[in-house]
């Protein structure tokens, strides 16, 4: 699924600071982006790198001390962010739905689990759904029928994450964003719920943004990759292009950072982002970490096309790909 068609979510320039006595943190600093229709994009980055604080961005869900403070998120053509809030509330769920991170830990311990999905249902369609509807989400989501009665302490960490999914698909939406769905699952369990996903995807040809930590796990999940730095999208492109040949110098060492595509491993590539998020470098937002930092990186560095389908925010992209950047100390920088 990687030839472009149908954008369904499209989100331009979109910028949510967080107030501080110091300060605004910039957690999401002018993110553009497309969604194809049918497709999954990975959104990776290390931890604070912003992606829930970009998901919460287009959802318009963003609350104190954090605000939009600028952009535009059209589903279908419609600026979310320029919405009433009761017709936001409608496009929520219904269009657009949310597997939030740590979705399975805040299941309501006190409620059925067949209870809790028809809550969704019916908060936001008013009705009721027959035992039938849920048993046939359950289904979708490979969850046995007899946990229709059950409580969340009788399911598993793998068939709760699967509750979530079934919410999520609940109302029939255009556009799924799962937040870090399999993260807190072991390895085995992950790949399943993993696959879980997939198959609805493909089963609803719904399109899904996929946060997650782990480049392996991506590589084998999604369509198109867009990694974060610091608040910025540095660098998106077909999973193919962006492990054959990395444009942005971040993205590079992440790739280089995985032992192989099999293997799980969580993003760690130093000590973290490194300057105050709350005064970040005039340009490119990973010069001082940067080996390839040139004079150059000290003016702003926006998306451009490298190549048919891939973007990186770097002025050294063309030479990096190349391979005739010269990589230098980053004490340099
Ligand atoms: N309520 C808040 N007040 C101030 N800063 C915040 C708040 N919530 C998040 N931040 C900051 O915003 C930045 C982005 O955080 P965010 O949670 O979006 O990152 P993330 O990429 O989702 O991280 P993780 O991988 O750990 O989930 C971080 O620097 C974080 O410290
Ligand atoms: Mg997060």
């Amino acid at each position: 699924m990687t030839e472009p068609r149908n954008v369904v979510l499209k989100v331009r320039g979109l910028s949510v600071f967080y107030a501080t006595p110091t300060g605004d943190v910039r957690a999401t600093d002018d993110a553009s982006f497309d969604l194809y229709e049918g497709e999954t994009l990975g959104l990776v980055g290390e931890s604070g790198s912003g992606k829930t604080t970009a998901t919460s961005g287009i959802l318009r869900m963003v609350s104190s001390p954090g605000r939009i403070v600028a952009g535009s998120v059209e589903l279908d053509g419609v600026d979310l962010l320029a919405l009433k809030e009761e017709d936001l509330r409608r496009q929520r769920w219904s269009k657009l739905a949310l597997i939030p991170q740590g979705a399975m830990n805040s299941l309501n311990p006190t409620m059925k689990i067949s209870a809790q999905i028809a809550d969704v249902i019916r908060t936001h369609t008013g009705k009721t759904p027959p035992r039938d509807r849920i048993l046939e989400l359950f289904q979708m989501v490979g969850l046995p029928g007899r946990i229709h009665d059950m409580y969340p302490h009788e399911l598993s960490g793998g068939m709760k994450q699967r509750v979530c999914i079934a919410m999520g698909i609940a109302l029939n939406p255009r556009v799924i964003i799962a937040d870090e769905a399999t993260s807190a699952l072991d390895v085995v369990v992950q790949r399943v719920v993993a696959q879980t996903m997939a198959k609805v995807r493909d089963a609803l040809g719904v399109s899904m943004i996929m946060i997650g930590h782990d480049m392996g796990l991506m590589a084998q999940m999604v369509d198109r990759i867009a990694v974060m730095y610091s608040g910025k999208i540095v660098e998106i492109a077909r999973v193919a292009d962006m492990f054959a040949r990395p444009a942005h110098p971040y993205s590079k060492i992440l790739i280089d950072s995985v032992p192989s595509l099999t293997q799980r491993q969580a993003l760690r590539i130093t000590g973290g982002i490194t300057h105050d998020p709350r005064n970040p470098p005039k340009g490119c937002i990973f010069q001082l970490r940067c080996p390839y930092a040139a004079p150059q990186c000290r003016e702003p560095q926006p998306l451009r096309e490298i190549n048919p389908g891939q973007l990186a925010a770097c002025c050294r992209a063309e030479e990096i790909l190349a391979g005739t950047a010269q990589a230098r100390e980053i004490a340099d920088a």
